[in-house]
């Protein structure tokens, strides 16, 4: 894949995604977004080169639609998350995150690209790998998790989106590559030093900084640099802020 892509970006009104948006601008990479609201775009974003906006409710689209939106894109970024209030955690879409992969993925299987795109998941340290593999987590931690995904709709959406990356979509797809990033507490902060891991370092009781800049500038390592993405591809790095020597 070329390093400078089109990249699709879901969720380029929120924290972390108006981030990823103005960091691809400034990579000049072409950015193609599907936003709820064009109001709500970054000012700094608006009418510069490269930038396609979409208005429409992504969930809404029909299959057709989101195809046209998909074609012509090698990657495809989400940073797509529910309001944290009262209706954006227990009203619908409860499945946002989880709905927007599986048509994104469906989406791209229609078009049948002849080099697969690169799908970059924006998710959290509170979603395991499968496998067990997540091993600092006790049994202790997984039961509060397991509670925590039963009683809050997003951390369950956050785990069933990656599941279906990991396990439907799988490591040898034809069409879709992804990598699935877990930062631990968001922060501000501008883009500094970060730490990458293979598993989760901390634990749910003392956990870590992660600024949102840093996580924006991972994701765009990892669809504009050929090396970045054989390193984490098919893999659910979780990013740190680096703690200083
Ligand atoms: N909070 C943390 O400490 C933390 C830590 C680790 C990971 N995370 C995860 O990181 C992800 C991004 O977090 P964030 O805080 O940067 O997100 P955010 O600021 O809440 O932004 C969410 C984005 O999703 C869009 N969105 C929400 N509902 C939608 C819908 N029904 N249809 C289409 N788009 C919709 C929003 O668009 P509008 O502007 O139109 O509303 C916005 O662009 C989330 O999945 C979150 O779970 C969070």
């Amino acid at each position: 894949m070329t390093d400078h892509p089109t990249v699709l970006l879901l969720g380029a009104t929120g924290r972390t995604g108006r981030l990823v948006l103005t960091q691809l601008l400034d990579r000049d990479v072409a950015v193609r977004a599907i936003v709820r609201s064009i109001a709500r775009v970054p000012q700094e974003a608006l009418g510069r080169p490269g930038l396609a906006l979409v208005e429409a409710d992504l969930l809404a689209m029909s299959a057709e639609e989101l195809q046209e939106q998909v074609r012509g894109c090698d990657a495809v970024i989400s940073c797509l998350g529910h309001p944290i209030n009262l209706k954006g955690i227990y009203g619908d879409p409860r499945e946002l995150v989880t709905q927007a992969i599986e048509r994104v993925c469906g989406a791209v299987a229609a078009l049948r690209p002849s080099e697969p795109i690169r799908l970059v998941l924006m998710s959290s340290v509170s979603v395991l790998r499968p496998g067990a593999v997540d091993a600092r987590r006790s049994a202790l931690e997984r039961g509060v998790l397991a509670v925590i995904r039963a009683l809050v709709p997003p951390a369950k959406d956050n785990q069933n989106a990656a599941d279906v990356l990991c396990d439907k979509i799988g490591p040898s797809d034809p069409f879709v590559e992804w990598a699935i990033v877990r930062p631990d507490t968001l922060r501000d902060g501008e883009v500094s030093t970060y730490a990458l891991h293979e598993g989760l370092m901390a634990s749910l009781a003392r956990s870590d900084d992660t600024s949102m800049a840093n996580v924006a500038a991972f994701m765009c390592e990892l669809v504009t640099d050929s090396a970045v993405w054989a390193s984490w591809k098919s893999r659910l790095p979780v990013i740190v802020n680096a703690t200083p020597a």
